[in-house]
């Protein structure tokens, strides 16, 4: 890989963050989190714009401080222009082309799920890189879906949600909780003091490599509407039960599916990826697995497992060697196929 220096800049959701990578070393990974979110449960898209406004440059700036670089040592700029919200998305894809065009340097466009992907080569992500044909699974706020890597750009979809992503199930499930917003990560924690045994909700009965977490997402529901009637504290008394449930249901879902895929394509080399790769209970399954199937697994590390630019600039870097570039006059999408 060549050491050339490039600026990765990711806007698609909540997250601004700006990474510098020199070959596929991180020089820098400074992300803004917006807090903003937290009292309306969920992300608001007018204001994740706004914010990312407010937040653009002074992340950028502190990238490029951070990594110790001049300005001028920046080979090209990368950038997320899709999936995500296309208000966020605009201000990171308008503000890249104008860095590009003051800095005189090559554009490159990134995919976010690409990136979730190939943030497993980034060298301090993983102890060894996977190995191509590769499957993994991609479960984030937004997506969920079993990914058969052949090649650092061939990659083939080969099962996914058909309705709610992994990482919204927790989101909503942890509403229902009146917990927070992200509940992914609450959960988890809570989730350390329960026993998962305690309650069992319904699974999904999909065919192939499909899911479904609407069914867990309403069993749930109307489970927690049916006990507070009962009793009005029973969520406050069970709080680490019903986490610690709820998580083992989502995560055996999860595995389930990988599972059968590993199996059935005959693939031993399994990676994680995405926020909720972020999950306690679902590394420990895949631990499991590397004991029990003999798996090479692949879980990123944590700073490289939610939204981040540093899996930006990886990807752009992987461009930039192909000389694979974008033309300034290109916009953002917030559709943006594998
Ligand atoms: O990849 P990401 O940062 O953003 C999207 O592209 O969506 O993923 C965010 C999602 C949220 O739904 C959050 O609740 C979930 O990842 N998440 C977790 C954990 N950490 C983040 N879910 C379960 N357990 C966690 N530890
Ligand atoms: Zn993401």
């Amino acid at each position: 890989m060549s050491d050339s220096i490039i600026l990765g800049i990711e806007s698609s959701c909540d997250d601004t963050s700006a990474a510098i990578i020199k070959g596929n070393c991180i020089l820098s990974n400074i992300a803004a989190n917006q807090a903003v979110h937290k009292e309306y449960g969920g992300v608001v898209p007018e204001l994740a714009s706004r914010a990312h406004q407010q937040n653009i440059i002074p992340v950028v700036e502190k990238s490029i401080t951070k990594a110790n670089i001049q300005q001028n040592a920046i080979s090209a700029i990368g950038f997320t222009r899709g999936p995500g919200l296309l208000g966020s998305l605009l201000v990171g894809t308008s503000f890249a082309k104008s860095l590009a065009m003051s800095l005189d340097v090559p554009l490159i466009e990134v995919n976010h799920l690409q990136a979730h992907i190939l943030a497993h080569f980034i060298d301090d992500a993983n102890p060894m890189p996977p190995k191509f044909p590769f499957l993994c699974l991609t479960v984030s706020g937004g997506h969920t879906m079993i990914v058969l890597v052949k090649d650092y750009f061939d990659m083939e979809i080969i099962g996914k949600t058909t309705d709610d992503a992994a990482g919204e199930a927790f989101d909503k499930i942890g509403k229902i909780f009146d917990l927070d917003y992200p509940a992914g990560p609450i959960i988890d924690k809570l989730a350390k003091e329960g026993n998962p045994d305690a309650f069992t909700f319904n699974k999904p009965k999909l065919e192939n490599y499909d899911y479904s977490f609407s069914g867990i997402k309403t069993s749930v529901l109307y489970f927690i509407q049916k006990e507070v009637k009962k009793n009005p504290d029973f969520i406050k008394e069970n709080l680490n039960d019903l986490c610690a449930s709820v998580q083992k249901s989502i995560i055996e879902i999860l595995m389930n599916k990988l599972e059968k895929a590993a199996k059935e394509l005959d693939i031993k080399e399994v990676a994680i990826a995405g926020g909720v790769s972020a999950n306690s209970a679902l590394r420990q399954a895949m631990q499991d697995n590397h004991e029990k199937l003999g798996w090479n697994i692949y879980i990123p590390k944590f700073e490289y497992t939610t939204d981040n630019a540093a899996m930006i600039a990886m990807v752009a870097q992987l461009k930039f060697e192909r000389g694979e570039f974008t033309d300034l006059r290109t916009t953002a999408t917030a559709k943006y196929d594998l």
